[in-house]
């Protein structure tokens, strides 16, 4: 039987969904181009603290070995930073499947699942992995503070008797944008209880801007709250698969009747303790961000480009209908970003921000390909 023949099997859902799409082919770019500035998966420039990384290696010797299946050393360290219970913590194999485990459990057919326009990919994902209905509601216009961004009120008058879930990441990916708490409050005052709300603060790390704080300080007046976090980006420990959400006790242990029993694996919960403890190097890895996103935002503005707002380690960047030249351009000079055309925005590419050598090598490989 060939697939058409197995989808007739599958879940209806399964029908309409489109595999996660990575961006370009990194491994056959590897191998044909040593020296590879790779910008296209929001990854940590820095690398993660070499404490974390020693943690990892060390918890090699017990492979052999099943990790801690509640992940406790690494929850209460989590509690402790956050101000949360141990039992408010769930940990899963990225966020990402955190994201589909919660549509997984509290939607399904008959249902909608709620989301901005631009919002990240995952969250369509998980509607139709669920069977429920997908709706995007429009983003702020591109003439806005924070163009393409989550426009809070349309997502309030989005939701209906039928809506179960709505997501919202802050800062967003891929526009960069983000919304202050205090709208994020207004908003869970006017939705009703039985809605939950998931805010993906899977770059909450990199943030400066002081009106974007945690939604994690809202959980004990809205229990239909949940907040995803992740040790990708800023901690540095992508390839290691780890990340968390903070919620109601009554949600999590929901939410654990679903979990695979040894989803977080042995190197990656030491790893993320020891990232947890050297705070130093996050506040450099935040420090060095902050400066060369705004360094590279002002290159690019400085060469005529329009680029979106950004409190996280990237940047949106609209380069009209030459996107996909400039994206060879580039790719031909060694330097990988992140086509849009799957988002909607074909005339735009996100460009990790990197170290200020990777940037530069980014900003000539542009200067020639837009030559
Ligand atoms: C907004 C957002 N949420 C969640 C994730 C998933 O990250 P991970 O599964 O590595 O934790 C990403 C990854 O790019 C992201 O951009």
């Amino acid at each position: 039987m060939d697939e058409a023949g197995f989808l007739a099997l599958a879940r209806p859902g399964l029908r309409t969904l489109r595999p996660y799409d990575p961006g370009l082919d990194l491994v056959a770019l590897r191998r044909d181009c040593p020296g590879l500035v790779e910008l296209g998966s929001n990854e940590n420039a820095l690398g993660c603290s070499p404490a974390a990384r020693a943690a990892a290696q060390a918890a090699l010797e017990q492979v052999h070995r099943y990790p801690d299946p509640s992940g406790g050393a690494l929850k209460s360290a989590l509690a402790g930073a956050l101000g949360v219970g141990s039992e408010q913590l769930m940990l899963g194999n990225g966020s990402h499947e955190l994201l589909m485990m919660l549509a997984q459990a509290f939607a399904g057919p008959g249902d909608e699942v709620l989301a901005s326009r631009f919002g990240f990919a995952v969250y369509g994902l998980a509607a139709q992995a669920c069977g429920a209905r997908f709706v995007q509601a429009p983003a702020l216009p591109a003439g806005h503070a924070m163009p393409l961004g989550h426009d809070l009120d349309a997502l309030a008058a989005a939701v209906g008797p039928d809506t179960r879930l709505l997501y919202l990441a802050n800062p967003n990916n891929p526009t960069g944008t983000w919304f202050p708490r205090a709208a994020l409050e207004g908003l869970l005052a006017a939705l009703p209880p039985r809605l939950l709300v998931v805010v993906d603060e899977a770059y909450h790390e990199y943030t400066t801007d002081p009106a974007l704080q945690s939604a994690v300080g809202l959980l004990p007046r809205f229990p239909n709250l949940v907040v995803t976090r992740t040790f990708s980006k800023a901690h540095g420990l992508a390839g290691l698969r780890l990340g968390y959400l903070v919620a109601a006790r009554g949600l999590v242990a929901v939410m654990e009747r679903l979990r695979e029993s040894f989803n977080a694996n042995g190197p990656a919960l030491a790893a993320a303790v020891a990232a947890l403890a050297d705070t130093a190097h996050l506040a450099r890895v935040r420090q060095a961000n902050a400066a060369a996103r705004e360094a590279l935002s002002a290159a690019l503005k400085a060469r005529g480009l329009a680029v979106s707002p950004s409190q996280a380690n990237f940047l949106l960047v609209a380069f009209g209908r030459d996107a996909g030249a400039i994206e060879a351009g580039l790719v031909a000079r060694g330097v990988v970003p992140r086509p849009m055309a799957g988002y909607g925005l074909p005339d735009c590419l996100r460009l990790t921000v990197g170290t200020p050598e990777d940037n530069q090598r980014l900003l000539q490989a542009l200067d020639e390909a837009m030559a």
